[in-house]
């Protein structure tokens, strides 16, 4: 493993960035999709489009909890870009917006380090003032879309109307987005760190290579890119030869390509979120017993009681800033594809380390019995 957290004070930052504004998901069924955020993680209705709001090709439900904003889309008809992308990836997370001040010089800065352009700027208007957008492409057919929303005061942007709902189920502490994963193909890992190094001025913070990541079968790399304010992180995994075929790989085959992974989002009370989730449905990869035999020995001592982490399977790590707990939740959807992280920090800046080859022993269990080890 190497590490550089300190981001060099003398370069100039293009593109700054203030955080995850939202992130898009194209999905089969949006209405039944936004029901099982709010039941399930206690995201709160936000907005709405639709033929009702005059966008007559498909439908956007808008959820929200503390930082979080999610976009659940699914196209009304047939022969349109978002029909095409379920048809080929299934469920999956199609943009990763992120907050900016300038929209324009956004979409500038990068189209001219050579990202590829998804949408040009464009000015949206509505009697809440004015929301400028722009947006690159990224791997697979995942998108960057840059919100600048400075100017804009409605309840999410032109277009949409303010979504009230009867159907209110509480709030678990889910606060923000922590990283974004991204899986890429064979040998893509470093092209796509230079992509976000070249194009929106990313470092490099952290890398593993298959021996750090590596089980008695699988194996996979990784790359951790960051902002410069580090508000925005995005690791990429690349698959790595291993004895039997790695969870990399497996996403790739049913995504039908590259694309999100996991969304890892944080909390300050991780019991208290993963005990709701759990009784709301949603189920997490466990690790055996035995991994709290020694727990302690390895990240030394910590502010919680390990009886509660043990009985909900939360894992802990330490780096030389402080201690973390996080858990990973089995795929959201059919196709073994996206899933979601909940994270506690205390202090780490890290993302668990110590805990993968636990973790892919969990994960080689449930490739196993869907017959893709
Ligand atoms: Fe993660």
């Amino acid at each position: 493993m190497s590490s550089d957290l300190t981001n060099s004070e003398n370069s100039f930052d293009f593109l700054p960035l203030y955080g995850t504004d939202y992130v898009e998901f194209y999905v089969g069924n949006a209405k039944q999709a936004a029901h099982f955020y709010k039941t399930a993680f206690g995201f709160q209705s936000l907005a709405y489009a639709g033929p009702e709001t005059g966008i007559m090709d498909r439908v956007s439900y808008v959820i929200r909890q503390n930082k979080i904003t999610f976009v659940l889309t699914t196209p009304l008809k047939t022969n349109n870009a978002i029909a095409d992308h379920i048809y080929k990836h299934g469920d999956g997370v199609k943009v990763l917006a992120l907050m900016v001040n300038d929209a324009s010089d956004a979409w500038k800065q990068t189209t001219q380090r050579g990202a590829k352009t998804f949408m040009e700027p464009v000015v949206l208007n509505d009697a809440n003032g004015e929301l400028v957008m722009s947006g690159i492409h990224t791997y697979g057919d995942t998108v960057h879309l840059f919100i600048e929303r400075n100017n804009y005061s409605g309840v999410f942007m032109p277009g949409y109307k303010k979504w009230e709902s009867d159907y209110n189920p509480s709030e678990t502490g889910l606060l923000y987005v922590d990283h974004c994963v991204g899986n890429v193909g064979w040998n893509q890992m470093n092209p796509w760190v230079k992509f976000y190094e070249d194009v929106m001025g990313f470092k490099n913070i952290l890398s593993f290579d298959d021996k750090d990541i590596s089980t008695e079968y699988s194996a996979l790399m990784s790359k951790v890119m960051s902002n410069g304010n580090g508000y925005v992180k995005f690791p990429i995994n690349e698959p790595a030869e291993g004895k039997k075929k790695s969870q990399v790989e497996e996403f790739l085959d049913f995504y039908n390509g590259e694309g999100v992974q996991h969304v890892a989002i944080a909390t300050h009370d991780i019991v208290h979120t993963v005990t709701e989730l759990q009784n709301r449905g949603i189920d997490f990869l466990k690790v055996p017993e035995t991994y709290y035999d020694t727990v302690l020995d390895r990240v030394g001592k910590i502010e919680e009681d390990l009886e509660p982490l043990k009985k909900l399977g939360i894992l802990i790590d330490r780096d030389e800033e402080g201690y973390l707990l996080q858990i990973f939740s089995k795929p959201l959807e059919d196709r073994p594809t996206l899933f979601f992280e909940i994270i506690q920090r205390k202090g780490a800046k890290s993302f668990g380390k110590g805990n993968f080859k636990a973790l892919f022993e969990a994960l080689e269990r449930e490739q196993e019995i869907r017959g893709n080890l």
